[in-house]
């Protein structure tokens, strides 16, 4: 018996010549909100589709409650659904449209009755029962769809893309309604986006898939602060890629040269003198400051090539030397105008080595 509610053992789907999902080995514990992200067309919904059995893999097992259901068809395993272009049945009320997975399911009017109304009301559509989908806005509709996913109350709900039709507030708002309801009702749910900021604001894990591979599984916080490649660093968050010729390695710190430029870099195993070395920087973890201002470790003189402004924070291209171009963002209140002359402090911690691909 293991902890896990869903796992996928060794899955592999291919269309023709496309290998959509290649091997994938992934565990969902109880209760936990797990994300699938990645780049459009890396494998997300046919994983989901080999969840719900609505995808066969050409290889491999799924695994749902402990029990083998790669051989079960859809409707017999008891699942939540919503899909990426979800639509609620047009003709019908939104108290029928919930009420429909009850119905297949024979349930009597009135325990039917119950549970509609208390789906409703865990989304806040109490009182819409009589309307029709097209009375409804978007993000209501939406919030339907999951009442309706919801109702008998599945072990599993599995999410694809449900919000891609929404506003960037309401979309925000929803997010963060759906992590409630799951942690609420104790419900282990699959996530699909390809909206890396989503990921990371829901989720209890993420799992990273490129080119139908499964690339990195962690929590928000380790797959932003220890992406273990540069695929993975340059997909979640933003980065600025450094490469490098390595001219001296000690325990803490590694020395590389950089079009000219010095930087210190933390010190890494298997790192030799004479190698070039590739390394990321976050652009919010730089900080600039006035010309003139003091040097040391890891400070650069530059200048300010291009500014966007973005509220909050400025979006800067900066040059260190004589070509070494960065990206850097600061708080909104720190100006520094174009051709300006800066100084760059790039803190070594936060120049890490990228390791693979
Ligand atoms: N029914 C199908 N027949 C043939 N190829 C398919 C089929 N479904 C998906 N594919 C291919 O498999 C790959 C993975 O597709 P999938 O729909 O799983 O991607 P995705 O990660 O969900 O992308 P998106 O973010 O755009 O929804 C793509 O190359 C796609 O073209
Ligand atoms: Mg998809």
């Amino acid at each position: 018996m293991t902890d896990y509610m869903i796992e996928l053992r060794n899955v592999t789907k291919r269309y023709g010549n496309i290998v959509a999902n290649d091997h994938i080995n992934l565990g969902i514990l109880r209760g936990e909100l797990m994300t699938l992200l990645g780049p459009s067309g890396c494998g997300k919904t046919t994983a989901l589709r080999c969840i719900t059995g609505h995808n066969t893999p050409d290889e491999g097992r799924v695994f749902i409650d402990g029990e083998d259901v790669t051989d079960v068809p859809t409707h017999k395993r008891e699942l939540g659904m919503v899909f990426q272009n979800f639509a609620l049945f047009p003709h019908m009320t939104v108290f029928e449209n919930v009420e429909f997975p009850l119905m297949i399911r024979n349930l009597d009017k009135k325990k039917r009755r119950e549970m509609v109304m208390d789906a409703l009301r865990l989304i806040r559509m109490e009182g819409y029962e009589k309307h029709y989908p097209r009375q409804l806005s978007g993000g209501q509709q939406q919030r339907v769809g999951l009442a309706r996913a919801l109702v008998y109350r599945p072990k599993v709900l599995l999410l694809d893309e449900p919000l891609s039709n929404l506003d960037a507030k309401l979309r925000e708002e929803m997010r963060f309604e759906i992590r409630e309801l799951v942690s609420r009702l104790n419900i282990t749910a699959i996530y699909v986006t390809h909206d890396q900021e989503e990921a990371l604001a829901l989720s209890d894990r993420v799992a990273i898939m490129n080119a139908g591979r499964l690339v990195q599984v962690g929590t928000p916080e380790d797959i932003y602060e220890y992406p273990q490649s540069r695929f993975v660093a340059d997909f979640i968050g933003l980065s600025d890629f450094i490469e490098g010729t390595v001219v001296s390695v000690e325990n803490e710190r590694i020395v590389m040269t950089v079009d000219g430029l010095e930087l210190v870099v933390p010190g890494l195993s298997d790192v030799e003198k004479g190698q070039s070395l590739l390394v990321f920087i976050r652009p919010n973890d730089v900080q600039l400051f006035p010309a003139g201002h003091e040097g040391g470790e890891n400070v650069f003189e530059g200048v300010v090539d291009k500014l966007t402004y973005l509220g909050d924070k400025i979006d800067y291209r900066i040059t260190l030397g004589d070509r070494l171009e960065i990206r850097v963002q600061t708080d909104g209140r720190q100006r520094f105008e174009k051709g300006e002359k800066v100084r760059a402090y790039l803190p070594r911690e936060r120049c890490r080595p990228v390791i693979g691909d």
